[in-house]
C-alpha cells in the first residue's frame, strides 16, 4: 500500500475525529441543574403548605436541619420525598430559603 497525499488526509481526519468526537460521544448526559427554592415550594410544598391542608411554614424562621429531616422522613400525614424527587442540593437550598422566607398573608394554616 502507498500512502499518497488523498491517504494520508483521510488517515489524519480519521484520527482526528476519534480524538475529539470519541470521548464526547461515550460522555454520560449531566444532570439538570438544581431548581430554584421558590419553584420546588410552589410545586411540590405549596400545595399543601397554606392550602388549609398543612401548617403555615413560611415566616417561621423553620431551622434547616428540622426542614430536611421532614422533608427526607415524612411526618404523620405528611409524606416523605426521595432525592429523586428532590435532590440534596435542592433541598438544602430549599431550608435555607425557608429559613429565610417571610410569611405571605394569602397562605392559610390547616
Ligand atoms: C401532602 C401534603 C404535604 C406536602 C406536599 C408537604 N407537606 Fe409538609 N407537612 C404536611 C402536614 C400535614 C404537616 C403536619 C404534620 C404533623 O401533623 O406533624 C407538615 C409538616 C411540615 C413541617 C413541620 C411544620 C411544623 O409546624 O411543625 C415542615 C417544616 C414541612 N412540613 C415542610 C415541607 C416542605 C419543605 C415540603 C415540600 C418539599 C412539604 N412540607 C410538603 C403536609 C405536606
Amino acid at each position: 500500500m502507498r500512502w499518497n497525499a488523498g491517504r494520508l488526509r483521510l488517515a489524519a481526519a480519521t484520527l482526528a475525529f476519534g480524538l475529539t468526537a470519541g470521548p464526547q460521544a461515550n460522555a454520560e448526559t449531566p444532570p439538570p441543574p438544581p431548581r430554584a427554592p421558590a419553584v420546588v415550594y410552589a410545586k411540590t410544598c405549596g400545595y399543601c403548605h397554606g392550602q388549609h391542608v398543612a401548617p403555615v411554614i413560611r415566616g417561621r424562621a423553620i431551622p434547616t436541619e428540622m426542614t430536611t429531616a421532614i422533608v427526607r422522613r415524612g411526618q404523620r400525614a405528611m409524606p416523605a420525598f426521595r432525592p429523586t424527587e428532590i435532590s440534596n442540593a435542592e433541598l438544602g437550598a430549599l431550608a435555607a430559603w425557608l429559613k429565610a422566607a417571610k410569611a405571605d398573608p394569602k397562605e392559610h394554616d390547616q
